[in-house]
């Protein structure tokens, strides 16, 4: 496993210390679903502060105790956090920490039986998505096939800006994002090695949403 990668600037892999001691307890087998869940959690705030570092600021003034300082306020951009269920509803809190002022929509995938092509079973979307810069998070890029689909159904909705953080990633699924969709940005924790039989990341760390949710 190694961290260096050919994707190019489309992935960016959140190498900072702390994100990765916290990546490798979620990996532990052992770690319990409570922590799992905090830790993926702490780990998406991390991220959403890696991809809103092209935020636009504008100058303002504040008045200090002692004089007026030139500030930076943010200008402001409307933003919405796009959780494919349902692993991904994990990385919403952290995210609503970061930026208290987004949206929610919420996407669910099934993958059909026979054609293995991932479709939609429930979307709700904030009525002005179109509008906004939109964050789509799902901790675990496998195949790519629900990330694409999100994608796909996204930019249906007139969606320009589109970020898509993980947290582990398999270079399978980059590959797919970025081929699919020219515009996109990856963020990651991690680029694992592949995939085994079952589409399941390796080393990766199981099941998310089963670890998230105490399912398993
Ligand atoms: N989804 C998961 O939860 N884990 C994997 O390893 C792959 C897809």
């Amino acid at each position: 496993m190694t961290q260096k990668h050919t994707f190019g600037e489309r992935v960016v892999v959140v190498e900072h210390p702390m994100v990765q001691h916290k990546l490798s307890l979620l990996r532990d087998k052992t770690t319990p679903s409570k922590q799992f869940r905090e830790l993926v959690r702490e780990l998406a705030l991390f991220e959403g502060y890696e991809a809103t570092r092209d935020l636009p600021l504008t100058d303002c003034k504040v008045e200090t105790p002692l004089c007026t300082a030139h500030c930076k306020t943010l200008q402001g951009k409307k933003l919405a956090i796009v959780p494919i269920l349902r692993a991904g509803l994990g990385m919403v809190e952290g995210m609503l920490e970061l930026m208290p002022a987004a949206k929610v929509g919420h996407l669910g995938m099934y993958r059909d039986e026979t054609t293995h092509e991932p479709h939609e079973y429930y979307a709700k979307m904030p009525e002005d998505i179109a509008s906004r810069d939109v964050l789509v998070v799902d901790p675990m890029l496998a195949t790519g096939g629900s990330a694409t689909a999100a994608l796909s159904y996204l930019r249906k909705q007139g969606v320009k800006n589109i970020k898509l953080a993980v947290i582990v990633a398999a270079p399978e699924g980059i590959q797919a994002v970025l081929e699919h969709d020219p515009a996109v940005t990856i963020f990651t924790c991690a680029i694992d090695d592949g995939m085994n039989s079952d589409c399941y990341i390796m080393p990766g760390l199981g099941d998310a949403g089963d670890r998230i949710f105490g399912t398993k």
